[in-house]
């Protein structure tokens, strides 16, 4: 599917489902960016950088499966410690990269198969 980004406001998050899976697409902040991407490796649990998250160039746009890890509720945006979501079934928190920092969950957000068509236009599945 596509997806138009341009009445996606700095700081929204969209919900959407693809393949009968729901995913969010994230317009991230300048302040959220460079708090993820100066987040240490040592400090995640399950350690990934935020450049290998995201498209090179397009650091402002997250996109994540919607299914916290730990049992496939659906995590809260800007909430929690770290300002990514929390997950109201068990209490699991992930950043703005979708990464978790606090469990039970203990494994990331995945990303899944996604391409910009355009600066504005996002295609999710395979390119
Ligand atoms: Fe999210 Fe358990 S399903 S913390």
């Amino acid at each position: 599917i596509e997806i138009d980004l341009a009445p996606i406001a700095q700081g929204q998050i969209l919900s959407l489902i693809w393949r009968g899976k729901p995913i969010f697409v994230r317009h991230r902040t300048p302040q959220e960016i460079a708090a993820e991407e100066a987040t240490p490796l040592a400090a995640l649990m399950d350690p990934q950088a935020d450049a290998d998250r995201v498209k090179a160039g397009k650091a402002q746009w997250l996109v994540v499966y919607a299914s916290c890890t730990h049992l496939g509720c659906i995590p809260l945006g800007h909430r929690g410690d770290w300002g990514g979501w929390f997950c109201p079934c068990h209490g699991s928190q992930y950043d703005a990269s979708g990464r978790v920092r606090h469990g039970p969950a203990a494994t990331n957000l995945p990303v899944p198969p996604y391409s910009f068509v355009s600066d504005t236009t996002l295609r999710i599945g395979e390119a």
